[in-house]
């Protein structure tokens, strides 16, 4: 009897080079837990017309009620301050409700397709054993449950009424898209080499702690970043996956690329794919000590 392995990509976006990549825009959104003095929790989940827009809703942990608000959602590096999208969220939540308290706050990334459906059933360009469940934005939970019964189905050879609507076949092949991957496999080699002047690049961004900048030196560019200890960290901003270059993070403290979501953290390291390969790593000198 012959056995075959089924392979389901359910790591948000699919690993690698993927047609889908060009399919999937990456956007990311803010949430909080606060608590209230006048115990006034809303009873249902409720969102607003703005744009961008805001939801409200109420979660009991251990006995102890939270109001979770989110919104303020932008394409993934394309807002230069990401702390300033948690200040606007709470302005905005603490003009409709009495907060007591912010309990926790965090922001993640979710991925938008083109026309609206997420992608669900066989990776395209791979084998029939491949699949990918992917472009849920930002519902997951209805999405994750279409997902789980279309690929049971495609796994186990059974008929289902939703696999031709979301197949992610559907997306019309690019011209051209192999020859456009194998050039993009090679952006990883494009090295920025050498050494830099410590000194010249801390004039050059100027950063306080927490902040992170590309600048332009010597004709290349570098994403600087300086830490909460004040040391600075030096990588390039091309990334690893299709060259297009990061955008810093602040309230997350990566590197983050506005193209198909990779992040990357102050030194360069993956944090979540479609990337595979680190960022390269820029030696930083100070050039006192290397002419002594
Ligand atoms: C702030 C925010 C609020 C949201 N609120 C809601 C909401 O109220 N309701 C709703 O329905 N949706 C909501 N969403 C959207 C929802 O979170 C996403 O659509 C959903 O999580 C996507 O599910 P996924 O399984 O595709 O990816 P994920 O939930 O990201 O899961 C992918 C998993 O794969 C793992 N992984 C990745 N790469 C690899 C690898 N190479 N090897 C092994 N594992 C890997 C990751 O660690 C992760 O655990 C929200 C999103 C955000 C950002
Ligand atoms: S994630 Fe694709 S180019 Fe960066």
């Amino acid at each position: 009897m012959t056995l075959w392995a089924n392979l389901v990509y359910a790591t948000h976006t699919p690993p690698g080079i993927n047609l889908l990549h060009l399919r999937l825009a990456p956007w990311r959104s803010y949430a909080m837990a606060v608590t209230l003095t006048d115990g006034q929790y809303p009873e249902g989940l409720c969102y607003d017309m703005y744009d961008p827009y805001h939801y409200y809703r109420t979660q009991v942990v251990d006995g102890k009620s939270y109001l979770i608000a989110g919104g303020e959602d932008h394409k993934t590096g394309h807002e230069e301050n990401t702390e300033k999208c948690f200040r606007t969220l709470e302005a905005h939540v603490r003009k409709y409700f009495a907060v007591e308290s912010i309990a926790y706050q965090w922001s993640s990334q979710y991925f938008e397709p083109v026309d609206g459906l997420p992608y669900i059933g066989n990776l395209p360009m791979h084998g029939n054993n491949i699949y990918v469940a992917t472009g849920y934005g930002g519902n997951g939970m209805t999405y994750s449950t279409v997902a789980a019964g279309i690929l049971r189905d495609l796994i186990t050879k059974q008929e289902n009424v939703y696999q031709e609507l979301f197949s992610p076949s559907r997306i019309k092949p690019v011209a051209g898209f192999t020859s456009f991957m194998q050039n993009n496999l090679d952006v990883a080699k494009n090295l920025i080499g050498g050494w830099f002047a410590t000194e010249a690049l801390q004039d050059l961004a100027n950063l306080a702690p927490g902040e992170g900048q590309v600048v332009e030196y010597e004709g290349k560019s570098i994403a600087l970043s300086r830490d909460s200890e004040g040391a600075l960290h030096a990588v390039s901003p091309t990334c690893t996956h299709m060259g297009c270059h990061v955008a810093w993070n602040l309230a997350e403290q990566s590197w983050d690329c506005p193209c198909h979501g990779a992040r990357y953290s102050p030194d360069g390291k993956v944090l979540t794919g479609p990337a595979s390969a680190d960022l390269e790593v820029v030696s930083l000198r100070s050039a006192v000590e290397s002419k002594s």
